[in-house]
């Protein structure tokens, strides 16, 4: 049988193979680093020689798919990319899941990008390659949270404890639902300064609170001295709502007494949350953290491709085994996931997909979409919003 690993969450990596990342990604920094910019990959190896990596993206991309590509081509492997869902059969109306079956047989590894919140999970269950997701919807965006907690890391010795602040877009921010989980795992306390109106959705905050109840600090107050401040753009791009204020990050901002030592963070693209002005401020930090991409994406694709000494575990279908059970409501219940960007409700993508959910003890106990792992918080109550009209009766798992 066929073993291998995707990662489509940053929860699919335990905290050690994270750790043996970032340690693989530091050899790399030290062996083919550039001498005089100590954040940046210079040189090349052979290691990946013979491998190909294909991007697959459906969604306008710059730094993680050309740092996917270098990282490959560093390895001393090659690249082959679907940048332009105009230009590729998807504009004829082909799905993912046929798209990535195919290019499980042109290449060794599959990056999706996608503007479905659980594509990527839809990926890997018909790949036989892994499948690493750089981003599907407002979902999640594991390998930018790779690269961030690594700037961090090399930053500060360690997480724990650590003051992180995220700002901005928290409801849409794929980068900040990845990293606040990892945030969480790794001992760092959480400050939520959300955009009116933005703030982390529901069953991120909940998964929050009830899996680290100590972690979310709420607001700061001027004498809570923050460490990081991680600022995000508005994601125009999920939502019809118009912005009606939006937090604006410039030095005049910084000057206040708990920024002091703050470190800033930013995925990229910036648009106007951080002003350009804060890029020769010591406190900057988002174009090491946009450079680090490189060595920490090499050291995931020669851990996935078996490259590297360190390797992952790998199994049947690609995951390690799920600690909550899979539950799929009966045919005639009509219960359907919640989040109407999930990939289960599109058009084409949607007949790829099973109705599943892994069953979340809890009081009441939840339902969280195999995919987009938005949760139905309470079963009974919300199967007649999201049910077909017809039925309404469901079945607790
Ligand atoms: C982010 C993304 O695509 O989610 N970009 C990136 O990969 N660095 C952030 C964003 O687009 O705002």
């Amino acid at each position: 049988m066929r073993l291998l690993r995707h990662i489509t969450s940053i929860n699919d990596l335990t905290d050690r193979e994270v750790e043996d990342v970032f340690a693989l990604a530091s050899q790399y920094l030290h062996r083919l680093g550039d001498k005089d910019i100590p954040y940046r990959i210079a040189k090349s190896t052979k290691i990946g020689q013979g491998r190909l990596l294909a991007t697959l993206f459906y969604e306008p991309s710059t730094r993680t798919r050309l740092s996917f590509e270098s990282a490959m081509l560093r390895l001393g492997g090659k690249t082959i990319s679907s940048a332009d869902p105009n230009a590729s059969s998807a504009a004829k109306g082909e799905s993912l899941a046929d798209s990535v079956r195919m290019l499980s047989n042109y290449a060794d590894a599959v990056i999706v990008r996608h503007k479905r919140d659980g594509a990527a999970r839809l990926a890997a269950e018909y790949a036989h390659v892994p499948v690493i997701n750089g981003g599907d919807g407002a979902h999640e965006h594991p390998t930018q949270t790779l690269g961030d907690l690594f700037t961090l890391r090399r930053e500060s010795a360690s997480l724990k404890n650590l003051n992180v602040a995220v700002a901005g877009d928290l409801k849409h921010g794929r980068t900040i639902h990845s990293l606040v989980y990892a945030l969480a795992r790794f001992g760092s306390r959480i400050v939520l300064m959300p955009a009116p109106g933005m703030g982390l959705p529901d069953h991120v905050h909940w998964r929050l609170k009830h899996e680290f109840p100590n972690t979310i600090i709420g607001s700061a107050d001027e004498d809570t001295p923050i460490d990081v401040l991680y600022v995000t753009r508005f994601q125009a791009e999920r939502t019809s709502n118009e912005v009606s204020s939006y937090p604006r990050i410039d030095l005049k901002f910084l000057g206040s007494k708990k920024f002091s030592r703050a470190r800033v963070m930013h995925p990229l693209p910036r648009v106007n949350e951080l002003d350009i002005d804060v890029d020769r401020d010591r406190r900057a930090l988002y174009f090491q953290q946009a450079a680090y991409a490189v060595p920490v994406r090499m050291a995931l694709l020669g851990t996935v491709l078996g490259l590297a000494e360190s390797k992952f575990a790998r199994y049947a279908d690609g995951f390690r085994k799920a600690k909550n059970s899979l539950y799929t409501p009966p045919a005639n219940t009509d219960v359907i996931c919640a989040n109407s960007n999930c990939i289960v409700h599109d058009e084409i993508d949607g007949k790829y997909c099973g109705n599943k959910f892994y069953a979340i003890p809890a009081n009441p106990p939840r339902l969280r979409c195999f995919y987009c792992e938005t949760d139905i918080a309470d079963v009974r109550a919300d199967a007649g919003a999201h049910a077909k009209p017809a039925r309404r009766r469901v079945t607790a798992p």
